[in-house]
């Protein structure tokens, strides 16, 4: 909903709104961002007016010695009229170095599409607000995108040049949101290959941060996507700010505090490298940040960007769409595979239960191993003989649907496409090329580029019945000639108009993003993907790390993990296939390991992991997600996903410890008053774990590392302890029903709950239908 009154300006969601007021000068400042405000009477009274200005600060112009606009909450800031914030907007003209922006209209409108640019779907109303240039004919339009279920707000800008003269843009934010500082924290994400999006915490101090990617791409360094907290705030209660930017290239986030606690906060494309002219009667559109706001906590936070994420960035008809349950050959056979050994996993992925089998890199060209045949996107027939059309069939044949890799943004050297077209590589042409994965990158900003990557997906995808993309682009742009001044923006624009067509082609077809992993996962390619690799570390204990960066922003249905072998490839770790499905099941699960390789009691394991998860699909890939602390802060964390029938609590464990506490299963927003029951999952303990221990039931003496314990851990497992129980609703929510002794070094029967490091267990939670009284 939107008002406007007098000077006021009310732009509401279901519980939040955001007000604007234009000042006796005429500026725009952002004076309100909280709890939904029903309407503008007494708005008034939160708008905080200076009687003088102070010191060496000065005032907007000489009739107003009360204004700096330092002090004030402005929604844009340019230098030179006494801002000394960082500008939020930095233009140049050969003669002018000083913008000044004030009120000119707002307006409603039905619809809006951003230029080249995602726009979030189905937002329920745009405002406009055009600021004018005082001197210059110069126009700035400031657009609030409404998604009112889901309490975000989107703000995109358009710079429009009405003047002769060529204007400047260095630096375009596309949100600016002033605060006064709350005893804040800023929660941003860090990383790196193989470990993404792990939670970085830090009080919100004098100065400025900048978090940002120069890589080309939203980058695995940092996610766009962050969140500042109240001193107080919890998981559950206490007031929250979240932004993120619906973008996928270079990008500079900031949040700057002064002395007297004013707190900007900006969200936009990176100024470096970014250089835009904007000629006479041209325009420049910024790329949409959202923001949203609860005093309900994170999980509310989170919950609010998850709809957000389902119901407005991905395409509406992946929506509550059940993914499949995907088997990728990567991990098992990286490129040396033969046609036998894909119809051999293929025959044992559908007998698991499997229903996507995903061919990865390898299957075209002279591509045998990563050093040739990127961007010749022709089938290796050598390799597999019966082409992508008879794998497909194969696939169709074991009820399975079939899936493909590629890496359309990228070529080797050594490729035909290569020695054909040279000048389609991102080049300066004066210095040696970089390599990454011996490979270049195809210059997406050229149009021609564009059209062959938008033909070799299109063919390839015409090819055969293929069900699935995996999108992948496995390194940073380096080497480029930036003469358009924009290169960087350019690029991901290209990226963008390629994917909209392709959309538009296979609109049924499954785009997963991938990115090396996530180097590139932000709401930008969210808007193409439906889903996202999230990393290439597929070792467990590493995932739940990730899980909980990915999981604060983005919605569990756009998250995909797979259950890979036991020794992780990665962090060399052993973790057992249960812990594994554990942690992989929140979200969209596949499993990636040699099939080959898999013992009768593996297959048993897998078999039943993948019944449950079919049979809770729902709530794993489409339930709330909540979780209860940071898994650095303490030696277990505990995530949760409910919808309307069910709720199913993970208790994920670090280090195992010799004094383990009395656990609890505690869970979150059930009905306190209603009975539930619970039920931990039935797991298989391998006899190998138990390592010589063995020895105290065996009659025979049995080497822990010997063969015969290899053999019969095969075949034989232990069960695991059953927790169940009946509870009410405000016991699961405060203190929790006890559960099994956990395993401290003595006696193993079935009422101990034998974790271990980095071990978990998942208890499904139900209402509890049956007469107490019969
Ligand atoms: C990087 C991806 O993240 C992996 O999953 C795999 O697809 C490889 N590329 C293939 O080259």
């Amino acid at each position: 909903m939107i008002k406007i009154e007098n000077s006021l300006i009310l732009i509401s969601t279901n519980n939040t709104s955001l007000i604007l007021n234009v000042d006796e000068v005429k500026k725009v400042n952002i004076v309100y961002y909280a709890n939904k405000i029903e309407s503008l009477l007494g708005a008034k009274s939160l708008i905080r007016t200076y009687p003088y200005i102070e010191g060496c600060e000065v005032s907007y112009d000489k009739n107003h010695n009360n204004i700096s606009l330092n002090r004030q909450k402005n929604i844009v800031s340019t230098v030179g009229k006494g801002d000394n914030f960082s500008p939020s907007l930095s233009l140049k003209r050969d003669d002018c170095s000083v913008f000044d922006f004030i009120y000119d209209s707002f307006t409603i409108l039905n619809e809006y599409k951003l230029d080249s640019l995602p726009t979030p779907h189905d937002y329920s109303e745009v405002g406009k607000l055009t600021l004018k240039e005082t001197k210059l004919n110069i126009l700035l339009n400031i657009y609030f995108f409404v998604y009112a279920d889901c309490d975000v707000i989107g703000v995109s800008e358009e710079l429009i040049n009405n003047e002769e003269k060529d204007i400047l843009i260095n630096k375009i934010s596309s949100l600016q949101l002033p605060l006064v500082n709350e005893d804040y924290e800023l929660i941003t994400t860090f990383g790196c290959w193989a470990g993404e999006l792990n939670v970085q915490k830090e009080k919100v101090t004098r100065g400025k941060k900048v978090i940002e990617s120069l890589c080309g791409y939203s980058s695995n360094r940092h996610n766009p996507s962050f969140l500042i907290r109240e001193g107080n705030c919890s998981f559950n209660s206490g007031n929250v700010y979240g932004f993120n930017l619906v973008y996928s290239g270079n990008f500079e986030n900031s949040i700057e505090m002064d002395a007297f606690e004013n707190i900007r906060i900006q969200l936009g494309i990176s100024s470096y490298e970014f250089n835009k002219v904007v000629k006479q009667k041209e325009s420049f559109t910024s790329p949409m940040a959202v923001m949203t706001y609860t005093d309900s906590g994170i999980n509310s936070m989170s919950f609010n960007f998850h709809r957000f994420v389902n119901q407005h960035v991905i395409e509406k008809q992946f929506y509550k769409r059940n993914r499949e349950i995907v088997y990728n050959n990567w991990e098992a056979t990286s490129f040396n595979f033969t046609e036998s050994k894909i119809h051999s996993l293929m025959k044992k992925a559908s007998k698991l239960g499997v229903e996507l089998f995903v061919l990865d890199d390898g299957w075209f060209s002279t591509r045998n191993n990563d050093t040739s045949g990127l961007g010749d996107w022709n089938i290796n027939t050598k390799k597999l003989p019966s082409g992508l059309k008879g794998l497909s069939d194969y696939a169709k044949k074991l009820n399975m649907k079939f899936g493909l890799w590629m890496e359309p943004e990228m070529v080797n050297e050594d490729s035909e496409l290569y020695r054909n077209h040279p000048d389609y590589v991102i080049s300066d042409n004066i210095h040696e090329k970089s390599y990454g994965r011996n490979q270049l990158v195809l210059d997406l900003s050229k149009k021609e580029v564009q059209d062959y990557v938008y033909k070799s997906v299109f063919d390839t995808l015409k090819s055969a019945d293929i069900s699935y993309l995996k999108w992948d682009c496995n390194r940073n742009i380096t080497d480029y000639l930036n003469k358009s001044g924009t290169f960087f923006f350019d690029y991901i624009t290209g990226l963008y108009s390629v994917l909209e067509k392709l959309r538009k082609d296979f609109p049924d077809v499954l785009f997963e993003n991938c990115a090396s992993g996530g180097n590139r996962f932000d709401l930008g390619m969210l808007s193409y993907f439906a889903q996202s690799w999230q990393s290439d570390d597929t070792d467990s204990y590493q995932r739940i790390y990730i899980q909980e960066g990915a999981g604060l922003f983005y919605p569990l249905s756009t998250l995909s993990n797979h259950v890979a072998c036991k020794v992780s490839n990665q962090m060399l770790r052993y973790t057992y296939f249960d812990t594994k499905f554990n942690v992989a099941c929140f979200g969209v699960l596949g499993y990636e390991l040699d099939l080959d390789d898999l013992s009768k009691l593996d297959i048993e394991n897998i078999k039943a992991q993948i019944a449950y998860y079919k049979e809770h699909r729902d709530v794993f890939q489409w339930g709330r997600f909540y979780t209860d602390s940071f898994i650095s802060d303490r030696l277990e964390k505990i995530v949760q996903v409910k919808n309307e029938s069910e709720t199913i609590v993970a208790r994920y464990q670090t280090i195992q410890k010799p004094f383990p506490k009395e656990a609890h299963l505690k869970a979150f927003d059930l009905d306190k008053n209603k009975l539930y029951e619970y039920t931990s999952r039935k797991e298989m303990i391998p006899l190998k774990k138990f390592g010589g221990l063995i020895n105290y039931v065996s009659p025979i003496h049995i080497n822990p590392e010997g063969s015969i314990i290899t053999v019969i851990s095969k075949y034989k497992g232990m069960d695991s302890e059953v927790d169940s129980g009946i509870c009410y609703g405000s016991s699961l929510m405060s203190t929790g029903p006890v559960l099994s002794q956990e395993w401290s070094g003595v006696g193993y029967d079935e009422r101990v709950r034998f974790v271990s490091d980095f071990g978990a267990r998942i208890y499904l939670i139900k209402e509890y239908t049956n007469d107490l009284h019969k």
